[in-house]
Parts: structure tokens; sequence; C-alpha cells
């Protein structure tokens, strides 16, 4: 796993001179989900792909921006799913993207993910690493070095709610969920990146980022391993929660499909146990 992990550390150098120094246009393509790709979705892919080649306990990948599974190692044992560059159209705007990365040993699936990474381009590159047994450990990169922070944990009740999905478009059970946080108190914080809005609640000590089904989009929009399951055990492993608007654990999600979505709620105990009773889900 240090070699995946040092692998992941080397790719986020790259990508982040990328994002720094490269054409910040549309290409020609769209992805597996149908959504037009920017030239730097197709090079962040490109950059991890190669990176994972020469690393044999890899599998295979599974990239948010590549139709199928690519094999890359008979006798590896770990797949890794990915979405290369989160929030790519924040790039132009000049605001914090990321990538994620969810290690699974087996069959691609919550239950046997096994360790999870996200990296945050922002003013500074920033990685969080999570593994089955502690807690999230955050790490800053110096000139190329990531310095480890220290170890995160949420608090069992935050202040920030970050309410993603087109509004027109929410429940009224979802709408009303939303006002009454901030009826209590809650402060609105949403970038459109799950990467930097999910890091910022994690280290914030606690809140709340849902992605609900909506009239227009009923699964949601976040695709299951390679953004909701690689959060989910981040969320877990911190000591909050992550489930869907069945109150269903995300980590119990099994795919049909790669690109598959799900509806997704992560945050501090507090908030998720709040979302509950407002969603109807018995405890
Ligand atoms: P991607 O750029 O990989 O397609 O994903 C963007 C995602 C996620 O980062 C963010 O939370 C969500 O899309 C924002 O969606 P809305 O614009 O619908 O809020
Ligand atoms: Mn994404
Ligand atoms: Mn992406």
């Amino acid at each position: 796993m240090q070699t995946i992990f040092q692998t992941i550390k080397d790719i986020a150098i790259k990508i982040d001179h990328a994002i720094k120094t490269e054409d910040l246009g549309y290409s020609d393509s769209s992805n597996a989900s149908g959504e037009d790709q920017l030239k730097l979705d197709v090079k962040s892919d490109y950059i991890i792909e190669e990176a994972f080649k020469g690393v044999d306990i890899v599998k295979a990948l599974i990239s948010e921006e590549k139709e199928g599974v690519l094999e890359l190692h008979e006798e590896g044992i770990y797949t890794i799913c990915y979405d290369p560059l989160d929030g790519s159209s924040l790039a132009d705007v000049n605001l914090s993207v990321g990538s994620i990365f969810g290690i699974y040993e087996g069959e691609p699936r919550g239950e046997n993910l096994v360790a999870s990474a996200y990296v945050v381009y922002g003013p500074r590159i920033e990685l969080m690493l999570a593994t089955k047994e502690e807690k999230p450990l955050h790490y800053r990169a110096n000139e190329g070095l990531f310095n480890l922070i220290g170890e995160v944990s949420l608090n069992e009740k935050g202040k920030l709610n970050a309410p993603g999905g087109t509004q027109q478009y929410w429940s009224d059970y979802h709408k009303r969920f939303v006002e009454s946080l901030f009826a209590e108190g809650y402060r609105l914080r949403y970038s459109g990146g799950m990467v930097p809005d999910l890091h910022q609640i994690l280290l914030k000590g606690g809140g709340i980022f849902s992605y609900p089904g909506t009239t227009d989009v009923p699964k949601g929009k976040l695709r299951q391993l390679f953004e909701v399951i690689p959060f989910a055990f981040m969320y877990e492993q911190a000591g909050g929660q992550a489930i869907n608007d069945k109150g269903m654990r995300l980590m119990e999600l099994i795919p049909a499909h790669p690109h598959d979505t799900s509806p997704c709620f992560f945050g501090s105990d507090y908030e998720i146990e709040a979302l509950k009773e407002a969603y109807g889900i018995k405890a």
C-alpha cells in the first residue's frame, strides 16, 4: 500500500504542474457520464494511468474519464478507481480542484474498499490518506515533499452546511432540512468542488455535505466508485457518518456499473441524525 501512496504523491505533483501550466480549455471528447472533457481531465487521467503502469500490485484501473476497466497486472491485488480531476470546470475560475482514489481489493464495491486518498490542488497541494487501521492522515506538500500535519477527527457537531444539487429540483423535505440547518445557525460553504468542500468540513471539525437525488437526477450526480465510497470511508474513519437517502451506509453500496451514481450525505453525527429525521429514516 505504501507504494500506491507514494505513487499518488508523485501523481499529485505532476497534476498540480499541469493545472498551473497547461491549456484550461475543452478537448473535443466526452466521458462515460456524457460530460465534455477538459484537456486537463484527459491529461490528469493519462498521468495517473502512466504512473500505475509501473506498480505491479495494481491489478486494474477504473477511471471516471474512461468507459471500462483497464487491466494492468494480472498478478496484482488492488483495483484503483479514481476521479483524475474532480471539479475540473472550476479550474478556469481559479478555484480549488482535486483528485480522488478508491483502492479496492477484489470486486470494486463498498465493502471491498481497503484505503482511500484525495488530493486538493489549492493555494498549496494537500493530501489525505485513509486506511482501516487509523484516522485519516493529513499532509501538505512543500517543495515536492509531503509533510504530515496530523490525524483528522470530526467533532460530534459542526457549523458548516454544503448543500449540492440544483435547488429548483430538491424535494420539499430536503429543502426543509437545509433550511432548518441555516435556521440553527449553520453557515453556507459550497464551492462546487466536492474535494475542497468535503475537505473544509473535515478540517473545520464538522458539518454536512449533501448531494441528494433530485427530480431531474433521482440517483444524484456523484459517482459511487470514484467519489462517493472513497469519501464515505474518509468520513467514517474520521468518526463521522456517510449514508444515502434511505439511511444505508455508503460503504455498503454495490454498483451495477462502474459509473453508477448515488444520492449521498457526509457529515458529523449530529447533522446526519438530523437528516435521518428529516427524511423519515427509522433508526
Ligand atoms: P467532476 O468535475 O469530476 O465531473 O465532478 C464535479 C462534482 C463535484 O465535485 C461537485 O460537488 C459537484 O460535481 C458539483 O455539482 P453541482 O454543480 O451540480 O453542484
Ligand atoms: Mn468528480
Ligand atoms: Mn472528474
